[in-house]
């Protein structure tokens, strides 16, 4: 595995990322790369910048088990994982919006609480570059917004609360120091 996971502080994590527009070999082995990323990390999504990448793709896998609602009831049964999101756009979203524990691979050991759209309409090819779209609820709704605002440049912490992200101010400002040194 060549590439490497960015941890908060990284320039990288603020950078737009650009369109995809050529799918050739080169994107399917960093698709490929990133998936490899993500499970040693066990995280459920990655983002292109998350390995120091620029491209607009993420990366999504939810168990069986996390894709549920409230009771219990599965929520996408007919949606096959893991998801490849490429050049991916939000075309729709409810107006109900939804409270929920959010953690990032990019920020360990943190998690908070983040308000998200309940449900989303997303448009994305897959590494092949075959168009899809997709109707998200639950957790894959909250992951997609997630790895979205990735792509934007913009981290869970900035939708935390401020007195939230108050608390974890120390402990961000040690992680950003950690990672420049250990970029030296
Ligand atoms: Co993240």
């Amino acid at each position: 595995m060549s590439l490497k996971l960015k941890m908060y502080g990284e320039a990288i994590l603020r950078e737009r990322a650009l369109e995809v527009s050529e799918f050739t070999e080169a994107l399917a082995d960093l698709v490929k790369e990133m998936f490899d990323v993500m499970y040693a990390s066990h995280g459920i999504g990655l983002a292109a910048e998350q390995v120091g990448r620029t491209e607009r793709v993420f990366v999504i896998d939810i168990p069986p088990e996390s894709d549920v609602d409230a009771k219990g009831n599965r929520l996408h049964p007919e949606v096959n994982m893991p998801l490849v999101f490429i050049n991916p756009v939000i075309e729709a979203h409810s107006v109900e919006m939804e409270r929920g524990a959010e953690g990032c691979l990019s920020f360990p050991g943190m998690s908070g609480e983040i308000e998200r759209w309940s449900e989303v309409d997303v448009a994305f090819c897959d590494e092949t570059g075959v168009s899809h779209a997709l109707h998200a609820k639950g957790l894959l709704a909250r992951a997609i917004q997630h790895e979205l605002d990735h792509l934007n440049g913009v981290l869970f912490i900035d939708r935390m609360s401020p007195v939230k992200k108050a608390l974890l101010e120390g402990r961000l400002k040690r992680l950003a120091r950690d990672t420049k040194r250990n970029r030296l």
